[in-house]
């Protein structure tokens, strides 16, 4: 049989075909724009995803026994806002995850209500991208669009829906909401009420390997696919990523270098760190993970590459970095282009580069947005250490883990092994692997990953330059401290 894993993603959709042993038949990827109405601000149109899916699909199939698909499961961005009202249409552009505009509203949760009640009913606090300080900010900002929702969810749900008419989630996605009792798998009646919403408007909870419904005809029809195609609920894709690189089981751990940057820690007991840095969320698997996300990982070099040095040879930019010249870099980065999330949780912070001297060079500036970025990341790590977790190794996953410049320099930075899976392409992996567990191919996730998921080689940390890059990282945490304070200065 055939599983088609979908990658809603910020940039792009990314599609692909997968046979019931693994084997991916086909890819194809589809962009759709990403809007900035206001600095900090970043939407999408629902209906462009839709577009791009469906077109995305046609092609995915267009020489494959269409007969044998069986199943589709998605993993996509999370926590973006999608509003429908009562005849199903989309009442604004979607607020995406990686938006600073609801800094007002996060402060309101975090400081009026409170960070211990919000742990106490989801296990995590509000951040500026999380849904729950989305939907407040339209009650506040656009009150004739809030009183019109009929239908909240997120990016992926909207997938779902067209496809199947059902109004779903799954766990893994829903806990980034702030609006899901994350340890007890139900939608929070406190956090709904601190939002003037309804259980009626949110969508149904389904683990993520269930399947939630079949295609719609008319889907169908357009798609070329037969009605029976199973549609499973699918997960966020940081969790959908986890699947696609075999992370699951307590203490497992994969780094996704993406738009975003995460670090995903599979766990098997729910569990939430002191300062609330990391987020304490549901995988896809039917247990639980911790997660430090950073806003902007692989889009930092991307901006640097494309927006500031005007070239499209990322490999070409990072050959004049030799060996040499790993650890001794006196030019900093700071990763903050949208704000960050974990661990400042400070929408308001920005980027910059700081230690240049007259003899500074391009590639050092490159090389210094490429460890900015590790640095970021092992900001998380230390949440996760701080809790007494114990991080040996870790699957590396996303477009940024092709580098293997900058794989060696994560991994020295973080001190730890990165793997790397044999398919780079996590969630959309994970979502068909998603689907084939639905199907009934595999009769669970942990068996379906193990039977799935091989690895192609690792990259093991040097221990004279991990200790370098432990000197530096000392340096760069004191960084956003020494700024803070002028990052808020120019907010205005
Ligand atoms: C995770 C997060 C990002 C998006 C990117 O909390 O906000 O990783 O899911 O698509």
């Amino acid at each position: 049989m055939l599983y088609i894993g979908v990658d809603l993603g910020t940039s792009a959709v990314k599609l692909l075909l997968m046979d019931e042993k693994g084997e991916i038949k086909n890819i194809v990827s589809k962009e759709y724009e990403l809007l900035f109405p206001h600095p900090g601000w970043s939407e999408q149109r629902p209906q462009d995803w839709v577009s791009a899916v469906k077109e995305g699909i046609k092609e995915l199939v267009k020489d494959a026994d269409k007969s044998q698909v069986a199943g589709i499961g998605a993993g996509g961005q999370m926590h973006g806002l999608v509003v429908l009202d009562k005849d199903d249409n989309v009442l604004r552009p979607a607020i995406l995850w990686n938006d600073g505009r609801t800094q007002g509203e996060t402060d309101y949760l975090n400081n009026e209500i409170g960070k211990d009640k919000l742990t106490e009913y989801t296990g995590n606090i509000a951040f500026a991208g999380f849904t729950a300080p989305k939907i407040l900010w339209m009650k506040n900002n656009e009150p004739e669009l809030f009183d019109k929702i009929a239908k909240i969810m997120l990016p992926k749900d909207y997938i779902n829906y067209v496809l199947t008419g059902v109004h779903c989630t799954d766990y893994s996605d829903a806990s980034g909401m702030l609006l899901l009792d994350v340890k007890n798998k139900k939608w929070s009646k406190e956090m709904l009420d601190i939002c003037s919403i309804i259980e009626e408007q949110m969508p149904k909870l389904f683990e993520s390997y269930e399947v939630v419904g079949t295609l719609k005809k008319d889907v169908a029809d357009e798609l070329g696919l037969s009605e029976n195609v199973k549609v499973c609920a699918g997960a966020g894709d940081n969790a959908a990523a986890a699947i696609g690189t075999a992370t699951v089981g307590a203490g497992a751990c994969n780094i996704s270098l993406g738009t975003s940057g995460t670090i995903f820690i599979s766990s098997d007991k729910f569990s939430v760190d002191d300062g609330n840095s990391l987020h304490a969320f549901d995988h896809a698997d039917g247990k639980f993970h911790l997660m430090g996300c950073m806003l902007s990982a692989a889009s930092c070099n991307k901006w640097w590459m494309e927006e500031i040095l005007k070239t499209e040879d990322f490999a070409g930019e990072q050959a004049p970095i030799s060996d040499d010249k790993l650890g001794h870099n006196h030019v900093y980065y700071l990763p903050y282009l949208m704000g960050e999330r974990a661990p400042h949780n400070d929408p308001y912070a920005r980027s910059c580069f700081l230690g240049m001297t007259m003899d500074s060079s391009r590639a050092d500036m490159t090389q210094a947005v490429l460890e900015g970025v590790a640095f970021g990341m092992r900001d998380s790590l230390e949440a996760a250490k701080a809790m007494g977790i114990k991080v040996e190794k870790s699957m590396i996953c996303g477009g940024g883990a092709k580098s293997p410049l900058w794989r060696k320099i994560f991994a020295n930075v973080m001190n730890i092994e990165l793997t790397i899976p044999e398919t780079e392409q996590g969630p959309g992996y994970g979502g068909a692997i998603l689907a084939a567990v639905g199907c009934g191919e595999y009769a669970s996730v942990d068996e379906a990953v193990k039977k799935l998921i091989k690895v192609t080689g690792s990259t093991k940390p040097e221990p004279e330059l991990a200790a370098l890059y432990e000197e530096r990282y000392q340096t760069y945490r004191k960084l956003y401290p020494a700024l803070k304070g002028l990052f808020t200065e120019m907010k205005g």
